[in-house]
């Protein structure tokens, strides 16, 4: 028996990386875990790592590529068909590029990957999250939220005026401003809902950033720690009584850390959640 004996934790993008090292610990700690893949072949191979490191691991993979809507609701149903309880939901999965790319719902696709899509996958599981009570949700951000100097609304969805490596600390400071209005809005229900920085981690994250900006971020990502180190505040905020309370937090190396003056804005917290529903076609909840 460990602190994670019966509960069921769902993590995204966990075929790599952080969120691959994430859910082989939390498998470690004794908890069934959900592994989100892009497609069954790397949902698969990631099941089997987390098993060849844990032998007795609870697992199974469920397919989305995360930047369609259509496909995060089809997993939230999935998961709702399958699963009795979730006790943990890690929003893990990202992705940096500096050409811009659209999705085939017509949004910017790191506004949509990063941004759009944990904020519908966890409204859609918040029925579950709050009948587990007490629930955790942990979005994985980052430090790269304090270059933003303002928030370009009416071009956030399109990314359409955004310069070449702008969209990515935007939707990273995004997901700080989604977790104190998550937060506010989850007061009394027994689920927290908390964000992160994960340090500056070797990982394959800086693959689909070109030209010389691209060749630095490898470079300088080579000499960075790894996965395991990574993944260190995201297990600690999904298993660690320490924090079982705590709520609309932003955390770097496992401590309560204050980020950015934007992104502690209340009023924008507010207005990022009503321009994400309308984006994501979610019904107004409490
Ligand atoms: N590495 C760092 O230094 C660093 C620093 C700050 C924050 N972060 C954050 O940490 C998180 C994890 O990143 P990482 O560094 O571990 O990078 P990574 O190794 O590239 O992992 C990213 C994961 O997200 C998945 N993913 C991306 N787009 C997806 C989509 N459309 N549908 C389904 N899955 C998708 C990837 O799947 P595939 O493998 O199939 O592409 C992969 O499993 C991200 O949110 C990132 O912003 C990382």
């Amino acid at each position: 028996m460990t602190m994670m004996s019966g509960k069921t934790c769902l993590v995204t993008g966990a075929t790599s990386g952080i969120g691959q090292e994430t859910a082989a610990r939390l498998a470690g700690l004794d908890a069934t875990v959900i592994v989100v893949a892009r497609n069954q072949a790397r949902g698969t191979a990631a099941c089997e790592e987390i098993r060849r490191r844990v032998p007795d691991a609870q697992v199974e993979a469920l397919t989305a590529d995360l930047s369609v809507m259509a496909q995060v609701r089809r997993l939230a149903e999935e998961v709702q068909a399958r699963h009795e309880r979730l006790d943990v939901l890690v929003n893990n999965a990202g992705v940096i590029s500096t050409r811009r790319r659209t999705t085939a719902d017509g949004f910017e696709t790191t506004f949509a990957t990063n941004h759009l899509s944990p904020f519908l996958l966890t409204g859609l599981l918040r029925g579950l999250l709050e009948r587990s009570a007490p629930a955790r949700v942990v979005t994985v951000s980052s430090a790269a939220h304090k270059s933003v100097r303002a928030i370009p609304w009416d071009d956030l969805p399109t990314g359409a005026g955004a310069a070449s490596g702008q969209t990515y600390p935007l939707s990273k400071l995004l997901n700080i401003l989604f977790t104190t209005e998550l937060a506010r809005r989850l007061e009394g229900a027994g689920v927290t809902a908390n964000c992160l920085h994960p340090g500056f981690i070797r990982t394959a994250l800086g693959r689909d950033v070109t030209g010389l900006m691209g060749a630095l971020v490898r470079v300088a990502l080579r000499f960075q720690p790894g996965p395991e180190t990574g993944a260190e505040t995201s297990v600690y905020l999904a298993s660690s009584p320490d924090v079982a309370e705590v709520t609309g937090g932003y955390f770097v190396k496992c401590r309560l850390t204050e980020p950015s003056a934007l992104a502690r804005d209340a009023q924008a917290a507010a207005r990022l959640w009503t321009l994400s529903q309308e984006c994501a076609g979610l019904a107004p909840a409490p």
